[in-house]
C-alpha cells in the first residue's frame, strides 16, 4: 500500500493570534493544492484564531503539547478536553525541546500520548537521538526505548491515530539536516519497531515523518525516501513560500 504523506508545521513559540491568521491565509492556497495532509501546530493562544483562519481549507490545526489529566491543579497546563472543546484535532507530544528544557520524560510522554488518544486527538509523537547518542552508536537503542515507552498501553486501534516523527535532536534548528539515507534508515527502524509491537500490517500503515531542518531545498529528496511519509517542520513552516515548496514536494 502507499501511505499518504502528512506535512506538519510546528510553529513553536512564534506568532501572535493576528500573525497566525495572516500566516494561515498565506499558506492556504498551497495546502489546498497539495495531495498531502497538512497540519499546523501552533501556540495555545493562537488556536482559536488558527481554527477560524483554517476553516474551509484542508489545513488541520494542532497544539504543541497536552497534559494527561482532564483538569486540576496543574498551573500553566492545558488538557485534552480543553483542546476538544476548541475543535483541535492534533497535538505534538514528546518534542525534544520539551524533553530538553521542560523535564519531559518517556513516562510523561506516554501519559500525554494515552490521554490525547483517549480524547480522540491525533498524536504527533516525536522521538530522536542527541548528537552524543548518535556518536556513541546508540541511536537505535534510544529510539526503541522512546517508542516502546511512549506506546505502552496504546491499543492497535488507537495506534491509527498516532503519527511518529523522527526528529534527530542534532538536526533541529541547526541547519544540519540528516541525509536522506540517515533519515530513511531510522524511519525504517521505527517502522520495524512498530511491526514488532503491533504486527507488519499496522506498521505498513503507520505514518513516520522526518523533522529537523527540513526546508525548501532538501524536502524533495527526504520525502522521496520509501520510509519518509512526511515532515514535521519548524523554521520553514513560518515561511509560506518555503512551506509551499515542501507541500509541493510532498505531492509527487
Ligand atoms: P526545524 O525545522 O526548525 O529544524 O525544527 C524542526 C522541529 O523541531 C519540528 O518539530
Amino acid at each position: 500500500m502507499s501511505r499518504k504523506k502528512v506535512i506538519a508545521g510546528n510553529w513553536k513559540m512564534n506568532t501572535t493570534p493576528e500573525e497566525a491568521a495572516k500566516l494561515i491565509a498565506e499558506i492556504k492556497p498551497a495546502a489546498d493544492k497539495s495531495t498531502a495532509d497538512v497540519v499546523l501546530c501552533v501556540p495555545y493562544i493562537d488556536l482559536p484564531a488558527a481554527l477560524e483562519a483554517a476553516k474551509g481549507s484542508k489545513i488541520g490545526i494542532g497544539a504543541e503539547n497536552v497534559h494527561w489529566a482532564e483538569n486540576g491543579a496543574y498551573t500553566g497546563e492545558i488538557s485534552a478536553p480543553m483542546l476538544n472543546a476548541l475543535g483541535v484535532k492534533y497535538v505534538i507530544v514528546g518534542h525534544s525541546e520539551r524533553r530538553q528544557y521542560f523535564g519531559e520524560t518517556d513516562i510523561t510522554v506516554n501519559k500525554r500520548t494515552t490521554a490525547a488518544l483517549a480524547h480522540g486527538l491525533t498524536v504527533l509523537l516525536c522521538v530522536g537521538e542527541t548528537l552524543e547518542q548518535r556518536e556513541q552508536g546508540i541511536t537505535f537503542d534510544v529510539i526503541a526505548i522512546q517508542l516502546k515507552i511512549a506506546l505502552s498501553g496504546v491499543s492497535a486501534e488507537a495506534l491509527k491515530n498516532v503519527i511518529i516523527a523522527y526528529e534527530p535532536v542534532w538536526a533541529i534548528g541547526t541547519g544540519k539536516t540528516a541525509t536522506a539515507e540517515q533519515a530513511n534508515e531510522v524511519n525504517k527502524f521505527i517502522r520495524d519497531t512498530v511491526a514488532s509491537l503491533y504486527g507488519a500490517a499496522a506498521a505498513e500503515e503507520t505514518i513516520v515523518q522526518y523533522g529537523g531542518s527540513m526546508n525548501a531545498k532538501n524536502a524533495a529528496e527526504l520525502l522521496a525516501q520509501p520510509d519518509v511519509d512526511g515532515g514535521l517542520i519548524g523554521g520553514a513552516s513560518l515561511k509560506p513560500a518555503d512551506f509551499a515548496v515542501i507541500l509541493e514536494a510532498a505531492s509527487k
